[in-house]
């Protein structure tokens, strides 16, 4: 599966909460197809009954390799009920986070980059990544995470380290980063520019 033909675009949207993910891969999806594309949003975690049994009955035995197995199998099946089937019919398939959310969460919390990586390594890879750039305190702030009942120092304190992890997911050359911490339309711009300019060499609507 990771490496399969298809006349689509692979197009994945990354960055921690409050990032801007959800909202610019709707509008990307609502204006691709406003340009004659066939475009189709989908996210991950996805809402299959894995997650939810782990994240259930099995909570008490979480941690970072539970996890990471459990949103791997999650990501496979996804690929093969949803994202390789438009992706053959020819669509444009934006993902809101995939596996470099796995690789910056979980090795956030623990479980090595590599080890994550290698998890993943049969799911398909994107065509695109797009990693939404802000310091945590700006997504926090989007998100209201006022409300959470964990002590915010500790949220602000794990967005700090999963930032880092995609930072050198960027480095290591696997995600375009783009600073989201301007307003929304200079962000969409450039997540657009992106896109189109990697539609220009596969696709036309
Ligand atoms: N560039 C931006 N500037 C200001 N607010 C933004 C920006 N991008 C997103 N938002 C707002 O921040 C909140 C979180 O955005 P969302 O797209 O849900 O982030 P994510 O899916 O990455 O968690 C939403 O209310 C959204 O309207
Ligand atoms: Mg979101």
């Amino acid at each position: 599966m990771s490496s399969i033909e298809y006349s689509g675009l692979f197009v994945v949207l990354e960055g921690i909460d409050g990032s801007g993910k959800t909202t610019i891969s709707k509008m990307l999806v609502d204006r691709l197809n406003g340009l004659g594309f066939k475009a189709e949003y989908t996210f991950e975690p996805t809402d299959s009954e894995i997650v939810e049994v782990v994240r259930g009955k099995y909570s008490e035995y979480r941690d970072a390799y539970v996890d990471a197995l459990t949103f791997a199998l999650d990501r496979l099946l996804h690929l093969k009920r949803k994202v390789i089937p438009l992706l053959r019919a020819g669509f444009i398939v934006v993902s809101d986070r995939y596996m470099y959310s796995s690789v910056a969460y979980q090795a956030a919390s623990g479980a090595p980059i590599e080890w994550v990586l290698l998890v993943n390594k049969y799911a398909l890879k994107p065509d695109v990544t797009i990693y939404l750039d802000v310091d945590p305190e700006t997504g926090l702030r989007r998100k209201q995470f006022k409300t959470t009942r964990f002590p915010e120092f500790e949220v602000i304190d794990f967005a700090r380290r999963v930032r880092e992890v995609y930072l050198e997911l960027v480095k290591r050359g696997l995600m375009i980063s783009i600073n989201a911490a301007r307003p929304i339309e200079e962000v969409y711009r450039d997540v657009e520019a992106v896109v189109l300019n990697a539609l220009s060499k596969v696709l036309t609507p």
